[in-house]
């Protein structure tokens, strides 16, 4: 089968690194893929969110099946367009990827199925924003609506700050319009876990658990960032623990989608808090997330495209699906700065001695005259396995240690938090 797969960070080359294994996959692609990518699959030089584009390219090529990985294309209809155009396609439709797309129809979602998720009020008047916060005082968290690449949330200690935040959003249109209407909610305490689950519109199947570590800086310091490390599976998220996501949450969620006429196909993200009173929804995501597809996908033993075409099939309760006993840990190598400015270019070297005992994912990376360089704010992810996740983290370090490039920051305690 000839497979294309839309993005180009280290979700889409861990996506592309599992399909060429597959037997079936004869021909792939990636658009606009990156340095690392290019190792696996074909690169096609149309960004991620040119709809028309990528549609017309599938369509030119004969291609038989699209895996459209990240949130902006799967929010502007890339599924719906490619179905159109009678191409099989992977990931939410437009109506069904606004769970990630609007955090208020998100919200709104959970409130009316009882879905467990933090209390909250959607404002789009400035005034009205800073008399609720007032009104409950601080901590509490502030958000803007659409998508802000994961940097669009700020929980805020004071209410002088939440105030600011909300500001920020609604007045100074720090994330464009994205922060026009904003969601304020309660802050809510305990450890985070990603559940990422496979979904073909009716039934639905969680992947290994895992544990990103949006903060930038050691000791969960700094801004948050879209994901500075992942490990796999969490250990916080036991059996029981599971059990009461999948009757709380997972099901509910898929049946509240069914009911609403917006049916999810494709990766659903649900991004959890364990707190005192169970476990709550801190958001949902139409997609795999980013460093955890890499640990996820480090541990599945099932072909991915079998999955993948169970999802858009209907299918997906007759498949097996098994994953490896170990333990994997992502630690991502980032452009010094990132979250904030930073400077692209950088050789990078070490790499194929760290591929002997790692698979390095290249988030951030093109090839410049046979070169590797840098060429984003996240650049590698250096993904190991081990027997325990003590031996994955002590590996992915290990595996790292002889990559440098110039203003290289990565965090030193991976999978080493108590509380993430
Ligand atoms: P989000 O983009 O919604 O996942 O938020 C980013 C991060 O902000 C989350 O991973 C949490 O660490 C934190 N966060 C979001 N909402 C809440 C909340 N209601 N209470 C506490 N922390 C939160
Ligand atoms: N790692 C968080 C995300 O992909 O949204």
């Amino acid at each position: 089968m000839k497979v294309l797969v839309a993005g180009g960070g280290g979700r889409e080359h861990a996506i592309c690194w599992k399909l060429a294994q597959s037997p079936k996959v004869t021909e792939l692609y990636c658009a606009p893929g990156n340095g690392g990518i290019a190792q696996v699959a074909k690169c096609v030089p149309i960004t991620a969110t040119d709809v028309d584009a990528m549609t017309a390219w599938a369509k030119e090529n004969a291609v038989d099946f699209v895996m459209v990985a990240p949130d902006d294309p799967l929010a502007l209809g890339m599924v719906d367009a490619m179905e159109a155009a009678g191409i099989r396609a992977f990931g939410p439709r437009k109506n069904a990827a606004v769970i990630e797309a609007s955090k208020a129809f998100s919200k709104e979602l959970m409130k009316k199925y009882h879905i467990p998720t933090a209390r909250y009020e959607t404002f789009t008047e400035l005034s009205a924003a800073v008399s609720y916060i007032q009104a409950q005082g601080a901590p509490i968290v502030v958000k803007a609506d659409g998508l802000a690449l994961g940097k669009g949330v700020v929980v805020a200690q004071t209410v002088e700050e939440a105030v600011e935040a909300a500001r920020e959003m609604m007045e100074d249109k720090k994330f464009g319009e994205s922060g026009s209407k904003v969601v304020i909610e309660e802050c809510m305490t305990g450890p985070e876990v990603t559940v990422l689950a496979f979904a073909d519109g009716e039934h639905l199947a969680p992947m290994t658990s895992s544990q990103d570590h949006k903060r930038a800086y050691d000791g969960n310091q700094g801004p948050n960032t879209g994901g500075m490390g992942a490990i796999s599976p969490s250990p916080n998220y036991t059996p029981e623990i599971a059990d009461r996501c999948v009757r709380e949450i997972f099901e509910p969620t898929m049946a509240a989608l069914k009911a609403e006429g917006r049916p999810f196909k494709g990766v659903i993200y649900f991004g959890l808090m364990l707190t005192p009173d169970g476990p709550k929804v801190v958001e949902y995501n139409a997609r795999f997330g980013d460093p955890e597809c890499q640990v996820v996908l480090s541990l599945l033993d099932t072909d991915l495209l079998d999955i993948l075409e169970a999802c858009v099939d209907g299918t997906l309760d007759k498949l097996e699906i098994h994953w490896k006993e170990q333990a994997a840990c992502c630690l991502v190598l980032a452009s010094g700065g990132y979250p904030l400015s930073y400077k692209k270019g950088y050789p990078i070297s070490g790499l194929e001695e760290a591929g002997r005992t790692a698979v390095v994912f290249h988030a951030g990376t093109a090839e410049q005259d046979g070169q590797i360089v840098t060429a984003g704010g996240r650049v590698l992810g250096v993904t190991a396995l081990g027997g325990t996740l003590d031996e994955a983290i002590d590996n992915a370090y290990a595996a790292a240690k002889p990559i440098s490039f110039t203003g290289m920051h990565f965090r030193t305690d991976i999978g080493r938090t108590t509380f993430f």
